[in-house]
This record gives structure tokens, C-alpha cells and sequence, in this order.
């Protein structure tokens, strides 16, 4: 079985690589290196004893999509590529727009050029906006979203919509991801951030490491069990596994199906804070600043439909995703980078 991953080198997609290579899959990764490290395929051989096939190219480009269709016969693409930072998507509208939605037309048009039908796609729960009740289910309204970004999963998700309603050969499947934290258990991949952080963990497990002064907390006055902000935080191995029972689902000709990805229960940021301590074993500090812009109170996911059409079930809890964070993070300071 042959998978072309597009955006196979970053933190998601190598964690897949990683589990597809482990069940003997073939991997092509497709990756122009705009947010990863060419070190991270050292890491991965070093895992599995096996190098994927790396093509550092472009989504933009469609002519470097139609030469890898045009040298292998793939069963499926998992597609990652993608530009992901909210904030600087508020900046660089156009620039999202264009990388996330035309790269992800290319690749359709290319797939469909060669007679590859099947792709998973990596959605987020960023569609759902702000949901109106917890935990949300797949069936919630995905009207508006709060940034561009989130705009472009909308967009892509409907697009994909209409061309499986066009042509049902294709099998499609859109997975929301809630929030994936952790690293793979080697401590040899993980998530490496270009510059600060913008999420909660690597803002922790920098500061755990010393290079920041304090976590900043967003806001402790929301209505939730401690007043901070609560997420549904799933393992990335977790996440991972996921993907290759969404490509077994696509490969049956299940047509288009979406899936919530997390665990079905939400941690607060103290919670979360708590738990790195422990894993960390001292204190770390955090300061409580104003709510950040955009982000809403709580959200988790229900996870009955990919329990039952996938077999899907997250493993770890917040606990083991500290502590292989954190390894990550002692293991490598400056992430890739020697
Ligand atoms: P990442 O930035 O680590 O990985 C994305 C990879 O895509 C990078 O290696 C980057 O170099 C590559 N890429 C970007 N634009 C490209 C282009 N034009 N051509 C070729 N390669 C390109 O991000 P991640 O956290 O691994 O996320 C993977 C996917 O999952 C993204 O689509 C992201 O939007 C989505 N997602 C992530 C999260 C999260 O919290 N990490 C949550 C929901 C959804
Ligand atoms: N937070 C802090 N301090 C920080 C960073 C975050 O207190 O330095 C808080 C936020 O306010 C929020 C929680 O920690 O309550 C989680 O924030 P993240 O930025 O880690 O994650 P988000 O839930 O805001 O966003 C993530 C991804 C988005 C995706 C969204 C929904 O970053 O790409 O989940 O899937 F769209």
C-alpha cells in the first residue's frame, strides 16, 4: 500500500509517517520544508529503521503534484500541507487563502488527473466557531469561523463536499482535530515552533526548559471549573493512529465522512500547567494576562462516530502527553536544529 503524505515532515505528518511506516506501509512524503526540518527524516529512520521517500516541493506547484502522480501508483494521500498560525493568518490573509486553498485544488485536480480517489484530510475543530453546547458532535454548525485560517479548513471542507457530490469515486475523509499535544515516545520527533509559541504546550515546555520567564495564562474568568480556558488535548500518536483507520475507511469506498478527533475530555490551562509540573517535577510559573482575542471558553469533542465507524479510542491522558512533551523538549533545547 502506497500513501503520498503531503506535509509529511511537520509535526502531525511525521508522527503519521512514523505509524505507517510501522505497519508497512510505503510513504511518499511531499513537503517544501516552509514549516519543518529536513533533520526529521533522520528521526524517523532512526524510529521505524526506514527512510520515506522525501520530495521537497511545493502544493503551489501543480506541475511538481502531477510528476510524483505520474512516477507512483498511489492508493491514498493523507493531506497536511498547510499554513496553521491563527494569528499571523489574521495578518497574511491572502497569503493563507492562497497556500491552504489553491495548494489543496492543485493537489485535487492531480489526484484526479491520475486516478487517485482516496484522501484524508486534516480539518480541525476550528470549523465548529463558537459552539452554542459541549461536547460538540459532527452534526454542530460550521458557519463561521473566528480567523482565516480556520476560514481555509471551512472552505476546503465544502469544497471537498461539492466535488464528491460532482464525482462519487471519491472517497474523502475530513478529521477535525481538537487539540494534539505530546511527542513520539523515542523523544526523537516532536512539535518545533518557529519562534514564540503561539499555543499553550511548547509556551510550557519552553518555559519548563527556561528559555521563557512564565507561562502567560489568557484569562481566568471564563465560566469554567477554574476559569481558564479548557480544550480537549489529544496524544499526536493518538492522532496519528487515527489516520490509518481513516485511510482503511476511504479505502472501502466509504464515500465522504468526517470525524471529530480528541478524547472527549476537556483540561483546563491550569490543569494542564499542573500537570507539566509533574512531569517536569518543579513549579512552573505562570502569570494571568487578559483574554486573548478570538479564543473561546471551552471546547471538547464527542467521539461516539469515529469510536464506532472508525474503532477509533485515544489511548493516552494528560499525564503521558507531558511526559513525552517534555522529553522531547530536554532531549532536543532547540528542537531540529543541532
Ligand atoms: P506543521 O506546520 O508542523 O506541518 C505542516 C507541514 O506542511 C510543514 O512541514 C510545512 O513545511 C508543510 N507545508 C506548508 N505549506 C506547504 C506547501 N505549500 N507545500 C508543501 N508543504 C507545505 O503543522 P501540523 O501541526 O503538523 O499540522 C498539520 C495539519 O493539521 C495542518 O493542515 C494543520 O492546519 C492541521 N491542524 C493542526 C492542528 C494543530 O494544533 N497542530 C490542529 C488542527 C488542524
Ligand atoms: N493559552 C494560554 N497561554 C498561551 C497559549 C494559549 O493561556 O500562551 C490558552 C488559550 O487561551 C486556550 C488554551 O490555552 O484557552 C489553548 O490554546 P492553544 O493556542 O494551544 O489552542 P487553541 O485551542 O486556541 O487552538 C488550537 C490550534 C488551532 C485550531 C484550534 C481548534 O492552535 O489551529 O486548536 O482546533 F484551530
Amino acid at each position: 500500500m502506497k500513501i503520498l503524505v503531503t506535509g509529511g515532515a511537520g509535526y502531525i505528518g511525521s508522527h503519521t509517517v512514523v505509524e505507517l511506516l510501522n505497519q508497512n506501509y510505503e510513504v511518499v512524503i511531499y513537503d517544501n520544508l516552509s514549516n519543518s526540518k529536513i533533520e526529521v527524516l533522520n528521526r524517523i529512520e532512526k524510529i521505524t529503521g526506514k527512510r520515506p521517500v522525501f520530495i521537497q516541493d511545493d502544493i503551489l506547484n501543480i506541475n511538481g503534484l502531477r510528476n510524483v502522480f505520474k512516477n507512483n501508483k498511489f492508493d491514498a494521500v493523507i493531506h497536511f500541507a498547510g499554513l496553521k498560525a491563527v494569528g499571523e493568518s489574521v495578518q497574511k490573509p491572502l497569503e493563507y487563502y492562497n497556500n491552504n486553498i489553491v495548494g489543496t485544488i492543485n493537489l485535487l485536480f492531480a489526484m484526479r488527473e491520475a486516478n487517485c480517489y482516496n484522501i484524508v484530510f486534516s480539518s480541525s475543530a476550528t470549523v465548529y466557531g463558537e459552539p452554542k453546547s459541549m461536547p460538540i458532535d459532527e452534526s454542530f454548525d460550521t458557519l463561521q469561523c473566528t480567523n482565516p485560517y480556520g476560514t481555509t479548513k471551512l472552505y476546503i471542507e465544502n469544497i471537498m463536499k461539492d466535488l464528491y457530490k460532482s464525482d462519487n469515486n471519491f472517497n474523502i475523509a475530513l478529521l477535525r482535530y481538537f487539540n494534539p499535544i505530546g511527542a513520539h515516545e523515542s523523544g526523537l520527533i516532536g512539535e518545533d515552533p518557529n519562534g514564540i509559541p503561539n499555543n499553550l504546550v511548547p509556551y510550557v515546555t519552553q518555559v519548563a526548559i527556561g528559555k521563557r520567564e512564565y507561562v502567560r495564562v489568557f484569562g481566568n474568568d471564563y465560566n469554567t471549573i477554574d476559569g481558564t480556558g479548557v480544550r480537549d488535548y489529544i496524544h499526536v500518536v493518538d492522532l496519528a493512529k487515527g489516520h490509518l483507520l481513516a485511510i482503511n475507511k476511504v479505502l472501502s469506498k466509504s464515500g465522504l465522512v468526517i470525524y471529530n478527533l480528541g478524547t472527549g475530555k476537556g483540561s483546563s490551562v491550569l490543569e494542564v500547567i499542573n500537570a507539566f509540573s509533574k512531569a517536569v517535577n518543579k513549579d512552573i510559573p505562570y502569570k494571568i494576562m487578559p483574554r486573548r482575542a478570538g479564543d473561546i471558553a471551552t471546547s471538547y469533542a464527542k467521539c461516539d462516530k469515529a469510536f464506532k465507524e472508525l474503532g477509533f479510542k485515544a489511548q493516552y491522558d494528560l499525564t503521558r502527553m507531558a511526559i513525552d512533551s517534555w522529553r522531547w523538549q530536554k532531549n532536543n533545547p532547540n528542537g531540529y536544529e543541532k
